[in-house]
């Protein structure tokens, strides 16, 4: 019975915490950007099997990928606004919320990065595009998000 009662509550608790999630800016931007992030994890594997020759290359596809990539980048800019500086396991550092001009850079570099895979006609560009956009991940997570 106890058990039961214990299991109750876990999940009264649970629903509770996503109807809050649901009424604040704050938490809906990190779950916004989680989501994003994740999105460009799966990306990077299809793109990468192209760049390594393990998928064909096709330039609209590639193309399409890197406008799709752009949109959400640019939608990202949005997504680290006051409020959001913790909540839902956010890895965010308080650096992205201390020093907004370095991080807006590396937002930049992605977004560039691309619009230069948005426009790669062969597959020589795309790689080139390619491996300079990955780099932006790893420079932004080593400098803003936490392990
Ligand atoms: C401008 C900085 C920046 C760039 C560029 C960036 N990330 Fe992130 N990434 C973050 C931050 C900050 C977090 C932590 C977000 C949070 O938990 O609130 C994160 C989290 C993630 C996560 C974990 C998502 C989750 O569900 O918790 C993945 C996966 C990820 N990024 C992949 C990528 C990939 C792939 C790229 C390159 C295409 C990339 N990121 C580019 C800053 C960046």
């Amino acid at each position: 019975m106890k058990n039961l009662i214990a299991a109750l509550l876990a999940v009264s608790v649970c629903t509770t915490a996503t109807a809050w999630a649901q009424d604040d800016p704050g938490l809906e931007a990190i779950k916004a950007r989680q989501e994003i992030m994740s999105f460009f994890g799966s990306n990077m594997r299809t793109l990468k099997a192209i760049m390594e020759g393990r998928s064909e290359f096709d330039a609209d596809y590639v193309q399409g990928a890197g406008r799709e990539i752009g949109a959400k980048a640019e939608e990202l800019e949005l997504l680290f606004p006051e409020g959001s500086e913790e909540g839902l396991n956010t890895k965010a550092k308080p650096s992205v919320f201390e020093n907004k001009i370095g991080f807006q850079q590396e937002l930049d570099d992605l977004k560039n990065g691309a619009a230069a895979i948005a426009v790669a006609e062969t597959q020589i560009e795309f790689n080139a595009a390619f491996l300079s956009f990955s780099r932006t991940c790893g420079s932004c997570h080593g400098q803003f998000r936490s392990n």
